[in-house]
């Protein structure tokens, strides 16, 4: 198989037997499997165009009707990073005020405060935004101005759905350019304090955050990479 074939899945299954297709995959198979959550980094930011090819990854993701609901962050700024760190703190100290004499939160404080603020030694963090909206039966109903009461399409949530896998592909796409990054929910305790920080506005909100360090032109068209992300410097 070519390189070409390689790169269009099932494009020459009549030819290929099922054990020639998973060898010549080997290499996606191999990003997959040797993704790991890393949490501790060397100080180097990392060049842009490989932040950028992997946050070009994220976007390659599905999303419910091709919402791309996704934005990305790079935070490559010291001073921005520290002031995220500090935020979240302020938020750990107060929540652990209020649980002071709680026996078990006594216990798991040190442990919060580090897990919360691992991306403290990330040269570069990637803050990744999404914004809800509604899937087929809302938007129907909504340009007929209707309501329906028991539409349960919302527990989908496809909005967190598809930055979820948005996020995912750009932890692979990191690590097939030998960047580590580890997927954080910790810090959004201080979700509101962030957002003011990055100038985060309405309807968009801080998904978890990744930290690191082709197009596919039979696919759905995509947003222009530049629409998607912005850097803080
Ligand atoms: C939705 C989600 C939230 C996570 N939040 C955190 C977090 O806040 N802090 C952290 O250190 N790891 C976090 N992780 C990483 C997981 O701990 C990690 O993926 C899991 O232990 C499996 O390890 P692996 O990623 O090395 O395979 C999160 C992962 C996911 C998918």
């Amino acid at each position: 198989m070519n390189t070409e074939e390689a790169a269009r899945p099932g494009a020459s299954c009549d030819r290929q037997s099922p054990q020639q297709l998973i060898d010549a995959a080997a290499p996606v198979f191999a990003v997959l499997a040797g993704r790991r959550s890393v949490r501790q980094f060397s100080p180097e930011i990392p060049p842009r165009e490989l932040v950028l090819r992997a946050i070009e990854a994220a976007t390659h993701a599905p999303s419910g009707m091709n919402k791309q609901p996704w934005r990305f962050v790079v935070i490559a700024n010291a001073g921005v990073k520290t002031e995220m760190v500090a935020r979240v703190s302020r938020e750990i100290e107060t929540i652990l005020a209020l649980l002071a004499g709680d026996e078990y939160a006594d216990r798991v404080a040190d442990y919060l405060r580090n897990y919360a603020t691992l991306f403290r030694s990330a040269p570069v963090v990637i803050a990744v935004l999404y914004r809800e909206y509604g899937q087929v039966i809302a938007s129907l109903l909504e340009r007929s101005n209707l309501a329906y009461a028991d539409n349960q399409e919302e527990a989908a949530n496809p909005a967190m759905q598809s930055v979820s896998a948005a996020i995912q592909n750009l932890q692979l796409g990191a690590h097939a350019v030998g960047l580590a990054t580890c997927w954080m929910t910790a810090p959004l305790f201080a979700r509101r304090q962030l957002h003011a920080l990055l100038d985060v506005e309405e309807p968009w909100q801080l998904a978890p955050i990744g930290y690191a360090a082709s197009v596919n032109n039979n696919g759905p068209r995509r947003l222009r990479l530049d629409r998607v992300v912005r850097f803080i410097e």
